[in-house]
């Protein structure tokens, strides 16, 4: 299914330019969902819990949080759910359903989901959506706890992730059903079409967010994006979206990919920066 190249339509483009997001019903199989998720389940696995106690127990552990963030744009790095550890940093509940969420280089790090990332229908899309000599610029995989997952506030994807051309591309695929109860994605259609409201900015080790406009969202325009398991979601990089914190049973994952065109510009003071050496690369 992924060796199979996708088609939009013109309906379909024509929507996306319109409302600033797309569903793509059934983008992956059943199967290739529980492969990523059971990969993901290994990686969180693999991963030792003893770096909490550094990174989120030591005396300086702000500065230590940051720096954990801020290294992760070639790496695996996890993190956790607000909710998930006490004061001393340890764990309320068992590692795996502790994770928030981890990233920002797995399509490159880990053999799964750079199979599934580079594949010839991801590649395809890409290039229906006119993002020529696309590069992959970071992904994440998102767990959204059952109970304890967080509430990801109205934002537009390109306050981080900020290109001097055409805005970000952000494509989320669900792993699991995205329902009202388990936290899915909502948005404001046809939000894109307004300005970038702020930028997440980078400076030497440390981040501050600059403001454009103090407008508070109009969150009554927010539209839920139920969808089920297989389903992606293209996201336009100015469109304000959000998800509500997870209180029900279930699990809600998902997987992120955000991408930009050959000949766009990744500014410098993004957040996310790659060594020289480890530059951003396509398919
Ligand atoms: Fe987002």
């Amino acid at each position: 299914m992924l060796n199979q190249a996708i088609r939009l339509d013109r309906a379909e483009i024509a929507k996306y330019h319109n409302e600033g997001f797309l569903v793509i019903k059934d983008f992956m199989s059943v199967k290739t969902c529980e492969d990523l998720m059971q990969r993901a389940g290994e990686l969180i696995e693999q991963f030792d819990v003893n770096i909490i106690k550094t990174i989120f127990t030591t005396k300086n552990h702000s500065k230590t949080r940051t720096q954990y963030f801020l290294d992760s744009a070639d790496k695996i790095h996890f993190f956790f759910e607000e909710e998930a550890l006490d004061e001393a940093g340890n764990l309320k509940f068992p590692k795996s359903r502790s994770i928030n969420k981890f990233g920002h280089a797995l399509h490159d790090l880990d053999p799964v989901f750079n199979e599934f990332t580079r594949s010839k229908k991801m590649a395809s899309l890409i290039d229906g959506l006119g993002l020529k000599d696309p590069l992959i610029l970071q992904s994440m995989y998102i767990c959204k706890q059952p109970q304890i997952g967080g509430e990801v506030t109205c934002h537009q994807d390109g306050t981080f992730l900020f290109l001097q051309n055409e805005p970000v591309t952000g494509v989320w695929f669900a792993l699991e059903d995205a329902t009202l109860e388990n936290g899915c994605l909502w948005a404001i259609p046809g939000g894109h079409q307004g300005k970038l409201k702020s930028r997440f900015l980078r400076e030497e080790n440390t981040t501050r967010m600059e403001i454009y406009d103090e407008t508070p969202w109009d969150l009554t325009q927010m539209v839920p994006l139920e969808v089920k398991r297989g389903d992606a979601i293209v996201l336009h990089g100015f469109l304000p979206h959000m998800s509500k914190q997870n209180f029900s049973e279930k699990s809600r994952h998902a997987y992120t990919l955000h991408f930009m065109a050959g000949d766009n510009v990744y500014l410098p003071d993004n957040w996310m920066r790659r060594m020289v050496e480890n530059p951003f690369t396509g398919f």
